[in-house]
């Protein structure tokens, strides 16, 4: 039996709009992307704990959201395909910040081996991190989120890899990011009795930290280049910033969203039409 979530239908936009006193956990949260969320998330008043497998990153943008924003903000180690180490980072967050609300998803990793010269521990890796991790965050999110009025939400990036094939190189990346499109419609199924929102959020190539400095040092930079050619003609005209995303995933974590459950939203300029 399905909880009803509120309907919200009467709040005003600020209200709508707002996370004050709600509390959240970025995963790979250092940098890229995930840094990019966790401050528009603070931003909209929730506390923030950023999990990344680098935990010197991981603690100065928690400090870069204490500087901006008046939430509280903290910065751990957490290996995302650790499943202990997902879950002492998700007591770290109740404990600190007395629950867990909003659970995002966003670790992930894109080495690019063409299918004949992958090693088996590279598909692995890949799907270790960006499938295994979406489940461990996902499962631990839920044991802590309480529901209450206004439902917790998790929220997993995914990409326009989920929904297409993309550059060669790609394979077991691809293959990961459909899982986790995958996931999203089920455990939005399985979650929904507990009051818990799952959506995705499916971004088109953005330059970030992770991206650029895997262009520089592989021979995939051809691909990146053709990337960045493909988004400056892409519909809106120009690159993505990090961003872009994550303003979509702050209307994923609000209450704008509340009529939407399972489905990943692709934030990707047109790209995939
Ligand atoms: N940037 C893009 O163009 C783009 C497009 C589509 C999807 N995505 C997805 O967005 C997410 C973020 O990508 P990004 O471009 O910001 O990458 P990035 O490399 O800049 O940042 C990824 C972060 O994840 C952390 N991380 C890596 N492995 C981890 C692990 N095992 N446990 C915890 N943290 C770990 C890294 O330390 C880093 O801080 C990924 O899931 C990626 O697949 C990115």
């Amino acid at each position: 039996m399905t909880a009803a979530f509120a309907d919200v239908s009467a709040a005003p936009l600020t209200e709508l709009l707002s996370l004050a006193g709600r509390k959240a956990v970025v995963t790979g949260g250092a940098q890229g992307l995930g840094k990019a969320i966790a401050l528009r998330l603070a931003e909209a008043g929730a506390d923030i704990l950023i999990g990344d497998i680098n935990a010197e990153r991981a603690q100065a943008a928690a400090d870069e959201i204490s500087d901006r924003s008046p939430v509280r903000a903290l910065g751990l180690a957490m290996d995302v395909t650790d499943s202990e180490s997902v879950r002492a980072a998700a007591s770290s967050a109740a404990r600190e910040f007395g629950g867990i609300d909003i659970w995002v998803n966003n670790a992930g990793i894109f080495p690019s081996v063409p299918v004949l010269d992958t090693p088996d521990n590279t598909w692995e890796q890949v799907f270790a991190v960006n499938t295994r991790g979406v489940f461990n965050g996902s499962r631990e999110a839920a044991r802590h989120m309480s529901g209450g009025k206004r439902g917790g939400v998790i929220i997993n990036i995914v990409s326009t890899a989920g929904f297409t094939g993309t550059a060669p190189g790609l394979s077991a990346y691809v293959g990961s990011k459909h899982a986790v499109r995958g996931m999203t419609k089920q455990m939005a199924l399985e979650f929904a009795p507990l009051g818990i929102r799952v959506l995705g959020v499916a971004p088109t190539f953005v330059p970030t930290e992770g991206n650029m400095a895997a262009a520089a040092v592989h021979p995939a930079t051809e691909e990146s280049g053709r990337a960045m050619t493909v988004m400056t003609n892409s519909l809106i005209g120009r690159i993505g910033t990090p961003d872009d995303i994550a303003r979509v995933v702050l209307f994923c974590a609000s209450d704008l969203s509340t009529i939407m459950t399972g489905s990943t939203l692709l934030a990707d300029a047109g790209q995939t039409i």
